[in-house]
């Protein structure tokens, strides 16, 4: 079978990988790739929204399955178009995707359904959203309603800085994405990503994974997209996945089958754990990046079925075999980031660096030019090892890393602290 593959991320790169391995794939293609991807697939220069180009290709080149990695074609309705023209294709419809597409949508549905989250108001209007904000108190967080590019949340510590938030989101930073906004209750606790494949019906529970959003160390600075991330995620417990499963999961799937919207694709649960147990913080209508990276390297059955299953409606019949072992992947990003950074810059020594068995580099901001590789992007690679324990996985990943040859690249230094911490105590 002939396989494209749409993104250009450390997450599509990991997608792609995996997908290459399976016995189903005739030819693969990704659109558009990066620099990392030429190995395994064949990279074309399509443009995402540009639906007619897409059905053109796929009909060119016989393509029988389509894989959407990010959210934005997702929302955009890439998915229905595909589906309109039989080609079988893994990733929401555009009115799925809205889990989201709209904040204020996901929380109206928790409340609908009953689904543990943080307390929260819907806003279009400032006045309003700064009555809600003086009557709850600090700490308070305001969330731009639409797609901010991960961006679009503010933990306002003090009422002055949720009500600066509020002004600056109906000022217009994030465009259309804030002509609302969602105010809600700070949750404490411990944050873990949960994700699991759904037909509609059906579900696969389909791994956990700690993701660390602040640039810093000790996770301090601004939000990124994420700077590293491991699998398991020890906070995730058996108990813990059931309850999820039950409380947060099931009522999502059958809700929006109810509401006439029903999601095929993978559901990717933002969570905090609290001292009441699992609630929800946001929904992802994708996989995570660089959660995925990690999922891919414990995946040992085949990636093909599973997310064709979610399509067809047979994921009932389906099954995954996970390793043992631990993922955990360092982000390598360029100077600057998550602000204005340097492109073009020569990254040298990535071969040298995957030498060993259990490490994979997955590119994410890199374009390939003869047999230069150059950094194109914030996020750039994603170094990332599969070992025995978390303390080895990421003392493997750093000694792979450092073999990496890049001055205008950085990185964290603690990727899996909570979960190194815990193994050694
Ligand atoms: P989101 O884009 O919704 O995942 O939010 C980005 C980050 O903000 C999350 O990963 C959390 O660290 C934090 N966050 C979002 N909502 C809350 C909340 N209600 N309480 C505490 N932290 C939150
Ligand atoms: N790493 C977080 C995300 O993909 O949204």
């Amino acid at each position: 079978m002939n396989i494209l593959v749409i993104g250009s991320g450390g997450r599509e790169h990991s997608l792609t990988w995996k997908i290459a391995q399976s016995p189903l794939v005739d030819d693969l293609y990704v659109a558009p790739g990066n620099g990392g991807m030429g190995e395994i697939a064949t990279c074309v220069n399509l443009d995402a929204s540009n639906h007619d180009e897409i059905i053109d290709f796929c009909r060119n080149k016989n393509i029988e399955f389509v894989v959407i990695g990010p959210e934005a074609p997702l929302v955009d309705g890439l998915s229905d178009r595909l589906t309109a023209e039989n080609i079988t294709t893994f990733g929401p419809s555009a009115a799925a995707a809205i889990l989201e597409g709209s904040k204020g949508f996901t929380k109206d549905l928790c409340a609908k359904y009953n689904i543990p989250t943080a307390a929260y108001g819907r806003f279009s209007d400032a006045d309003a959203a700064k009555a809600f904000v003086a009557e709850k108190g600090a700490p308070i967080v305001i969330k731009a309603d639409g797609l901010a590019a991960g961006k679009g949340v503010i933990i306002a510590e003090e009422i002055e800085d949720a009500f600066a938030a509020i002004d600056d989101i109906f000022g217009g930073q994030f465009g259309a994405a804030g002509a609302e906004l969602v105010v809600e209750e700070f949750l404490e606790g411990e944050e873990a990503s949960f994700f699991v494949l759904t037909d509609g019906e059906n579900i696969l529970p389909f791994g956990t994974a700690q993701d660390h959003k602040r640039v810093g160390e000790g996770d301090t600075g601004p939000n990124t997209g994420g700077m590293g991330a491991y699998s398991p995620a020890p906070v995730m417990d058996e108990v813990m996945i059931k309850r999820t499963i039950n409380e947060i999961i099931m009522p999502t799937v059958k809700g929006m089958r109810e509401e006439g919207r029903p999601f095929k694709g993978v559901l990717f649960a933002g969570l905090m754990i609290t001292n009441k147990g699992p609630e929800l913080i946001e929904y992802n209508v994708r996989f995570g990046d660089p959660e995925c990276q990690c999922l891919m390297m414990r995946l040992q059955s085949d990636l093909v079925p599973a997310l064709m299953a979610c399509a067809q409606g047979n994921l009932g019949q389906i099954t995954a075999e996970w390793s043992d072992e631990v993922a955990l992947n360092v982000v390598m990003a360029a100077n600057g980031y998550p602000g204005s950074y340097e492109k073009n810059t020569e990254i040298k020594n990535l071969a040298a660096a995957e030498e060993a068995d259990n490490i994979v580099i997955f590119h994410a901001g890199t374009k390939k030019e003869g047999n230069t590789i150059l950094a194109t992007g914030g996020r750039v690679l994603n170094v990332t090892a599969l070992s025995p324990t978390v303390t080895e996985a990421k003392n493997d990943a750093y000694k792979a890393l450092d073999k990496i040859d890049w001055p205008q690249g950085f990185c964290r230094r603690d990727i899996g602290w909570r979960a190194v911490e815990r193994e050694n105590s």
